[in-house]
């Protein structure tokens, strides 16, 4: 069979004769009972080495903690498409409606075509790095030996598994490619903000152009598209706050991936599923909205990582938002080993979270310091507020993201999340439970009691992971290993490892 693969081929491709065979066999299987010969597709998930399994909280999926007596299911993906989850909204399940057609008459069009022998160099690499990490996987359940490497080796609880982490981590290193389009102008393209609370987005941007290791300038051996356009600069350059027309996102998005799409193949090869944006604006999600495929099918690299709003954890990428106020992007501090204070949160009340948050807290209990604005006569500033408290509350606002999260892993005060519908950017490789607390908007009333029931001990502990994941929220210019930057890079590596492109 040509051009278009049946999922049950790739079992042929993972020689590994672990339970995982067993478990993909079963959802192959599973998957072809339900929806017979439909099943043929463009895209696959299922030789993921990931398992995608929600856990308690509403939507939170996890890739390294595989749990032998729940195998993953194939839910919330549908087989069909691997990649589009079901969506309750009746809009979004028109959307998603039309591009499986789409994806349907696309497939039967390159039924019996010549394969794209490009494309079957890079899925067979990927195929070997899917092999290395499994059995990396099966390793660790044994007892992993140590792989000294350089300057550092993930150990420790702050990690779902520190030893396959570290074996994906150095295949990325060794294989992982990039290639950005080199089309568009600054200001709104090849650039972006560097101060501030969107200053990630431009970060990110300008460190990518001048990446020298995981950018190629040979489109043919990347393994994913980047659009390099600031949803930030775009907004700041083109945005009327008068008439307030959203339109600009739609006409320079828009005619961005028409450029591509028609100037170069990969685009249309993928229908944009190898391709990624990236984005720290609230409006980063809308950005990608006028081009249903980069909406639905291509990674989104995103602050705003809401699952309300459509984020797909499968297939997207939560990215942190840090506020450089100054622009220096070196702002860790040392913090005081004398916190005297128990919680702090200082930021304006906007958001569902924030009303209840201060409803019930602000001025309310010494303990608990939470203010829209620090007071003139305060004797602390901001920062050493942070500095003296044990824990730093991180409500979301107008958006889920909050840049008091990388603050408080700074300061090295305990994140207490206060969120719904969040994925935690990395949260596939941390576990955020053992260095953050968190408590729902329901328990928002007990928010002392839960704090103070925390022991000395298990406080230390949870500080001292907070110190320990430091390292991947700092940034650096030039960037060093798991650093912000290559978690970042590692986050689409990930994406990248879940997907199959079958032609
Ligand atoms: C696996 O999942 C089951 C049921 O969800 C749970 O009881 C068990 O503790 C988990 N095992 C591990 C090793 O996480
Ligand atoms: C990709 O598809 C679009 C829409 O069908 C088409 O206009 C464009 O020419 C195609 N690009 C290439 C490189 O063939
Ligand atoms: C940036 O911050 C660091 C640490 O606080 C300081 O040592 C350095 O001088 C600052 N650099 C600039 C350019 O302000
Ligand atoms: C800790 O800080 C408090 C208040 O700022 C102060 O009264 C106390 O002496 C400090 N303790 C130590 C050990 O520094
Ligand atoms: C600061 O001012 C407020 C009123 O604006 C007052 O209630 C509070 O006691 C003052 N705090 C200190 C430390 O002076
Ligand atoms: C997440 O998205 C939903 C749907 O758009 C929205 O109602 C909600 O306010 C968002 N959450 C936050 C914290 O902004």
């Amino acid at each position: 069979m040509r051009g278009v693969e049946r999922v049950g081929a790739i079992s042929n491709n993972t020689p590994c004769i672990t339970v995982f065979a067993f478990i993909s066999l079963a959802i192959v299987v599973l998957a072809l009972i339900t929806n017979g010969s439909k099943n043929l597709s463009l895209f696959s998930l299922p030789s993921s080495p990931w398992t995608w399994t929600p856990s308690s909280s509403s939507s939170f999926f996890s890739a390294f903690s595989f749990n032998h007596s729940s195998p993953p299911s194939p839910s919330p993906t549908n087989p069909k498409t691997a990649l589009y989850p079901t969506f309750k909204n009746a809009k979004m399940q028109r959307a998603v409606a039309k591009m499986v057609e789409e994806l349907d008459r696309e497939t039967m069009l390159r039924r019996g075509k010549e394969r794209d022998k490009r494309i079957e160099r890079i899925e067979a690499g990927l195929v070997r790095a899917r092999a290395l990490i499994r059995e990396a996987l099966t390793k660790s359940r044994i007892s992993p030996p140590l792989v000294e490497d350089g300057d550092y080796v993930p150990q420790g609880e702050i990690y779902r598994n520190a030893y396959v982490f570290q074996r994906s981590y150095m295949l990325m290193e060794s294989m992982f490619k990039i290639y950005v389009y080199e089309e568009g102008e600054p200001p709104l393209f090849h650039n972006g903000p560097t101060k501030d609370i969107y200053s990630t987005e431009g970060i990110f941007l300008g460190l990518i152009e001048s990446n020298t290791h995981f950018r190629t300038y040979e489109p043919d051996e990347a393994h994913v598209y980047f659009l390099p356009f600031s949803v930030v600069m775009i907004l700041e350059h083109l945005f009327d706050p008068i008439t307030r027309d959203k339109a600009v996102l739609e006409r320079v998005v828009g005619d961005y991936v028409r450029l591509i799409s028609t100037k170069y193949p990969y685009w249309n090869r993928s229908l944009g599923a190898d391709h990624f944006m990236l984005s720290c604006h609230d409006w980063g999600p809308r950005a990608t909205w006028y081009v249903h495929r980069l909406y639905f099918t291509s990674m989104r690299v995103l602050c705003n990582a809401n699952t309300s709003e459509f984020f797909n954890p499968i297939k997207d990428v939560s990215f942190p938002e840090i506020n450089f106020r100054t622009g220096n992007i070196t702002q860790l501090t040392s913090g005081s080993s004398n916190r005297t204070i128990l919680a702090f949160f200082a930021g304006r009340m906007h958001g569902f979270i924030r009303r209840p948050l201060f409803r019930l807290w602000e001025n309310k209990d010494s303990d608990i310091r939470v203010f829209q604005k620090i007071p003139e006569n305060s004797s602390l500033s901001y920062n050493e507020m942070m500095e003296k408290s044990k824990y730093c509350l991180c409500p979301s606002g107008h958006e889920v993201a909050s840049p008091r999260v990388v603050e408080a892993i700074y300061a090295e005060c305990v994140p207490v999340l206060i969120s719904e519908d969040y994925i935690l950017p990395f949260n596939d490789v941390l576990d955020w439970d053992k260095f953050s607390v968190r408590v729902s908007v329901e328990e928002l009333p007990k928010l002392k009691e839960i704090l103070m029931r925390i022991g000395n001990d298990e406080y230390t502990l949870l500080q001292k992971r907070v110190r320990e994941v430091q390292r991947h929220f700092v940034v650096n210019d030039p960037p060093k290993r798991y650093d912000v930057f290559h978690m970042t890079i590692h986050s689409l590596w990930l994406r990248r490892l879940n997907l199959r492109i079958n032609f």
